[in-house]
Parts: C-alpha cells; structure tokens; sequence
C-alpha cells in the first residue's frame, strides 16, 4: 500500500482568469494573476491511497463519497497515469477535506484540484510540470500549485502544452502583503463560473474589449508592481480589474450577476477609506461570488480593522452606513 498527503491552499486572483476558448482542455482567453495563500488558512487537504485490495478507484469529499466519474476528476487521472514514472496499476482511492465552505465562489475547486495533483503527482513520481494537468481539473486550479504570486500564461499552441503556471516571485518576496476575506455568503453560488463564463464570451460585446484592449498591457504593469512591491499600482489593477470582470458579466445575456448589495458596500467602504486616508491601502476584488478579497499591507491592517469593525459590527445596520457617517471622523477620533 502507498499512501501520500498533501495540503493545497486557494488563490485569489488579481487578474481573472474568466472565458475559455477550448471548453475541454481549459485554455483560457487570457493570462492570469493571482496570490496563494499560506497553507495555514483556507486549504484543501488530499489523501491518496493505492492499494493491490482496492477493486475500483473511488474518491470521497468532505467525508461523504462521490462520483469518480466526474470528466474533468477522470480528465486528471488519465493525464496523471500517462505520465506515471512507477509502474503502479493499482486502483486509487481519493479523500479530499476542505476547512471552508466548498462552491461558495472561495475557491474551493481550485485548491481541491491542485492538492488531488500534487498527491497523485507524488504517488506516480511524476517531476515535470504538473500544473497543466491541475488545470484540467478547474482552470485556475493550476495557479495554486505554486505559492507566492503565479501567473498562468494561457499559451498559443491548441492541445493546450504551453497553458502552464509559473511563480512570478515567491511569497517571502513581499512578505508585508495580507489578504482579507470578508465572507457575504458561504452558500454554493447559483450561477456557476464555468457557466458564467460561456455566457460572457458569447454574448458580452465588452468582453473583446478586454481581452484584445485591456488586459495585455495590464498583465504588463501589475507583474511589474509585484516585482517591484508597488503597491498603489497592485491595488489599482487589482480593483479595476475585478470591476471590469464584473461588468463583461453584467454584460452577458442574460446578464451574470455574482455580487449583492452587500459586495456593493464592501467597494464604496474601501474606496471612502483609500480617500479619507489619501492613499491607496486597501484593494478589493472579487471571484464569482459575493465576497470580497482585501489585499492590503500589513501596516494597513490594525486601522482598516477598526474602521471595518465600527462599520460592519455584528448585526450591521447597512441603512445607517448608507446615510453616509464619514471615515475621516472616526479615524481621526
Ligand atoms: O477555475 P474556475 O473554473 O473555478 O474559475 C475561476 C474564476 C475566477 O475565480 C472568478 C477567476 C480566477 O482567475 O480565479
């Protein structure tokens, strides 16, 4: 019997990954960027097992057992058993655990898909690029195989060899960046992103804008932020382009709708705040969901904290926050 252990964590993407233009392999549109978490916060957790006894391979998440035939599941296996270096021919047995709430836009697929990898990867010895194959299982799966900041370059050639993840720089390199989730909603979302996104690129005239216009060049400036620890740049790319995803959504037809009234007060509070300090400190972006990923620096932390406390305690009150009670007064109090 074999058996490995791996722990992935989620990514937070700053540049979204959001169309494809091969459905099967999962080659996207465009170039993405995005942030792992440490493996101490939100992760998944894989046990792979092979064992001569076992008659089928079978796999269980969050203890409760599912179907193996699951394409984009099958899709890995079949990729990981091609490049296997050992000879194991064993059937495989699967659990996976998340510690946060599975398809609720948190990113769950993409850390469950990149642990199930690594373990698989490990138990067939396999040492080259493993990523393209987490990337057949949920897209931006891929990006969580590495820590630090990853890009995952979409690449040009058609069976998708070259639409691999790459580590921009690893986490120790901008060691003072901290990432918030303020959780809206922990329920699974009604539109799903695979959903999302093929209605966006058929139907949002906005979304060749952003592909041929904006995106190039915004891949350009934000890695070249991250390199050089340019914060004010990071964030704004990084809010520009959550909203700018947002909106090719609201641009489809029917229209996709992810965030609610309270996302929408989550961006005006962190625009007031960057305004009332004169600054850019806090940047916001969110997935296909409603809750919202803060990027801010570790010096940031303890005010925004108290400034998102005061507005948002227990049991918040959004009508009194809407009339408009002014950030400059209470961080100056
Ligand atoms: O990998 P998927 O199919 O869960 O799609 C992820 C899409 C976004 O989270 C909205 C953006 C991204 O780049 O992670």
């Amino acid at each position: 019997m074999c058996t490995v252990t791996c722990i992935a964590s989620i990514n937070i993407a700053v540049i979204k990954y959001w169309g494809k233009r091969d459905e099967v392999l999962i080659l996207p549109v465009n170039d993405s960027i995005s942030a792992t978490l440490d493996t101490d916060h939100l992760h998944a957790k894989t046990t792979v097992m092979t064992s001569s006894t076992f008659k089928e391979d079978r796999i269980w998440l969050n203890g409760k057992e599912e179907e193996i035939k699951n394409p984009r599941l099958q899709n890995c296996l079949t990729q990981i058993r091609k490049r296997a270096r050992n000879s194991n021919q064993w059937k495989v047995h699967i659990c996976s655990e998340n510690n946060f709430p599975t398809a609720a836009g948190l990113a769950s697929s993409a850390a469950g898909y990149a642990c199930l990898v690594v373990a698989l990867a490990k138990l067939y010895q396999i040492e080259d690029d493993i990523t393209s194959i987490a990337r057949s299982g949920s897209g931006s799966a891929c990006r969580s195989v590495m820590g630090g900041f990853v890009k995952w370059c979409m690449g040009s050639e058609s069976n998708g060899a070259d639409s691999i993840a790459k580590q921009i720089v690893p986490a120790s390199h901008w060691p003072e960046m901290r990432i918030l989730i303020l959780v809206v909603n922990d329920t699974k979302k009604k539109i799903s992103s695979s959903i999302g996104m093929k209605r966006t690129i058929e139907t949002s005239d906005l979304m060749q804008h952003r592909i041929k216009h904006v995106l190039p060049n915004r891949i350009k400036i934000i890695e070249q932020a991250i390199i050089e620890k340019d914060f004010k740049t990071f964030a704004e790319h990084t809010i520009k382009d959550s909203n700018q995803m947002h909106a090719v959504c609201l641009d489809a037809y029917p229209p996709v709708v992810y965030m609610n009234d309270v996302s929408h007060t989550i961006i005006n509070f962190v625009h007031a705040y960057n305004e009332a300090v004169n600054e850019v400190k806090v940047a916001y972006t969110f997935d296909a969901g409603p809750n919202a990923t803060l990027y801010l620096l570790e010096e940031s932390v303890p005010e925004f904290m108290g400034v998102l406390d005061h507005f948002f305690p227990p049991g918040i009150n959004l009508e009194q926050y809407r009339k408009g009670l002014t950030f400059k007064e209470v961080i100056n109090s």
